[in-house]
């Protein structure tokens, strides 16, 4: 049988998008990780921003507040100053408060585990998974907008979405890798953003090309469905 995550892996090594907060392949392959820190807030601030916008105020942030610990002892307005432009304020906050929870409740060390993410203020299922598979490499399936399209790409599901949602999340999870699943999950995403796009997907140069049951069927451009509002 192919092992689809290990083709993926290969086009990434090749493909990876450079992100600051990002620790690229050869890299990882060697065993450095990245900042737990620099990868929740590129998460958080990722949530409904672009990559291109991100890349300065994640900059900023940094520069600012190097570490969770300096982020937890800022003062409110300064921090909601920093963020102005970037939207959605409640992610500030939540910021604001995630970051004083782990000083609080993790001695300033982020969390690897999925489950103690989880509990952490303005981290849900996806940022959870998404900073314990990247930062800590552990294998935690990351499902976002682009995954959610990959999946039903791949597997050419004509259920709408949100419905579809637990059967598409079911496919990332078996496609998930033991092996460099922080890689993966960048893999899968940078996949979905650059070649598996929404319109105009460019099928002729997916790694995933062959395997892929929409590509076969013609279906491609028209997933995933969604249930009208
Ligand atoms: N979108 C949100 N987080 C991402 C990540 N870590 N890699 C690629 N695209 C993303």
């Amino acid at each position: 049988m192919r092992d689809l995550s290990a083709e993926l892996l290969a086009w990434y090594d090749v493909h990876a998008r450079e992100m600051p907060w990002r620790v690229g392949p050869s890299d990882r392959k060697a065993g450095v990780l990245p900042d737990p820190y620099a990868v929740w807030m590129s998460e958080i601030m990722l949530q409904q921003t672009t990559v291109a916008a991100v890349r300065d105020y994640h900059r900023k942030f940094l520069a600012l507040w190097p570490t969770v610990g300096d982020l937890a002892a800022a003062d409110d307005a300064d921090v909601m100053a920093a963020w102005a432009g970037l939207g959605y304020y409640a992610r500030a906050r939540n910021l604001l408060k995630c970051a004083r929870a782990v000083v609080a409740e993790h001695d300033g060390v982020f969390p690897d585990s999925y489950e103690q993410l989880l509990k952490l203020p303005g981290i849900g299922p996806y940022t959870a998974a998404a900073v314990s598979a990247i930062a800590f490499d552990r294998p935690e399936t990351v499902v976002d907008g682009n995954v959610e399209r990959v999946m039903a790409r791949l597997h050419d599901i004509h259920a709408p979405l949100p419905g579809s949602k637990g059967e598409l999340t079911t496919k990332a999870q078996a496609l998930t890798p033991q092996s460099r699943p922080g890689d993966y999950a960048q893999a899968v995403m940078d996949l979905g953003a650059t070649i598996c796009t929404p319109r105009n997907p460019a099928c002729g140069i997916c790694p995933w090309r062959d395997p892929c049951a929409a590509r076969l069927a013609g279906t491609a451009a028209e997933l995933p469905k969604k249930t009208p509002k």
